[in-house]
């Protein structure tokens, strides 16, 4: 009797963690499909870091496999340089039908289409369709899905709801192969967002050296093959002169392969920093300890992260930190 509770209660629990996948899923395509805009495109396919940064991982990664571009956008610039370099097959996965439809004309521009296939949907719902064009399971995904904090575009549950039927998660199967957001206290006022509640601020700029209190420290990490969905951090960074605590900046560094990696902490690119604005600012002395408690659900969307500051043990205000108009 026991074990049959016990088996009910599991799947309730299951049926229950479905239903808030679905849920997620659903939020996040109702942003995508609403989000085909056209500058923040272009600004994608003009960063020339971020570019070279992929096009060389993909010709490394590329030559003879079966490759998913899962997020391709209305350029399908990825699966393109995946079938330039000499992939067996792709696959070009976008949930947003009208970034699909100007994919497939993209890839048919590129002289592609006989490798590339676009497959509209999200790519928790079409596995068996990419499967069956694809001819067997991925070797190889690559996937730009990194926000200005790495995990805000769904990228960890993307990743993790991709079945084994599609991809064997081992080795090199992911480009990139880790996502990562770094962050560090800081000392700049800016008027905050006033998005209800939330009061971050992005900034098309690396997060200025001077405006910092401290070297920056990793605030979470989305590695491909080893997965977590529930990240939480502590830092504690001591204070060498006089100043004041105004908040946080983040942002986030993305490591293709064992090569090439895309840093926005020194590299000015597309993602911006996002400065965690306090509600009220701290003077701190020097000597004084800034400590910072993170934490992050990246199992679902929008993904919320929270960060809460101290000043030599004393609570400074907590900052919450979403990807905008999710
Ligand atoms: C930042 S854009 C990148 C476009 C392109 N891959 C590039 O690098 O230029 C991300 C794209 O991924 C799509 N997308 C995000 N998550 C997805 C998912 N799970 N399945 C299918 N498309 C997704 C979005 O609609 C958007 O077009």
């Amino acid at each position: 009797m026991a074990a049959l509770e016990a088996a009910a209660l599991f799947d309730d629990a299951a049926l229950g963690e479905r239903l808030a996948i679905e849920e997620d899923v659903r939020r996040q395509k109702a942003v995508f499909v609403k989000d085909l805009d056209d500058a923040v495109y272009s600004s994608l396919k003009n960063d020339a870091v971020r570019m070279g940064a992929y096009l060389r991982a993909i010709a490394r990664a590329a030559p003879g496999k079966r490759v998913l571009d899962v997020g391709t956008g209305p350029e399908a610039l990825l699966a393109v340089a995946a079938a330039k370099a000499g992939a067996e097959a792709v696959v070009a996965c976008e949930v947003s039908p009208a970034a699909a439809d100007r994919a497939r004309a993209a890839v048919a521009a590129a002289g592609v289409a006989h490798v590339v296939t676009v497959v509209t949907g999200h790519s928790s719902e079409v596995a068996g369709t990419i499967v069956s064009v694809l001819g067997g399971p991925a070797d190889v995904v690559v996937s730009e899905i990194v926000g200005d904090l790495a995990s805000e575009e769904g990228m960890a549950a993307t990743l993790a709801q991709l079945p084994a039927t599609l991809v064997a998660k081992t080795g090199a199967w992911s480009v990139p192969a880790r996502a990562e957001t770094w962050v560090a206290p800081a000392n700049l006022r800016l008027p905050a967002s006033g998005d209800g509640g939330s009061s971050d601020v992005r900034l098309p700029m690396v997060p200025p050296p001077a405006t910092l209190l401290g070297d920056r420290r990793l605030l979470e990490c989305i590695d491909a093959n080893d997965l977590r969905l529930e990240q939480t951090r502590e830092h504690a960074w001591t204070v060498a002169a006089p100043s004041t605590l105004t908040g946080f900046f983040c942002a986030p560094k993305i490591v293709l392969d064992g090569e090439d990696a895309i840093d926005c902490w020194t590299e000015a690119t597309s993602w911006r920093s996002v400065l965690c604005l306090l509600d009220e600012p701290v003077l701190v002395e020097a000597g004084d300890e800034v400590g910072l408690s993170a934490t992050a659900d990246l199992r679902r969307f929008p993904v919320v992260h929270a960060l809460a500051a101290t000043v030599n043990g004393k609570p400074a205000g907590t900052v919450v930190v979403k990807l905008p108009d999710s």
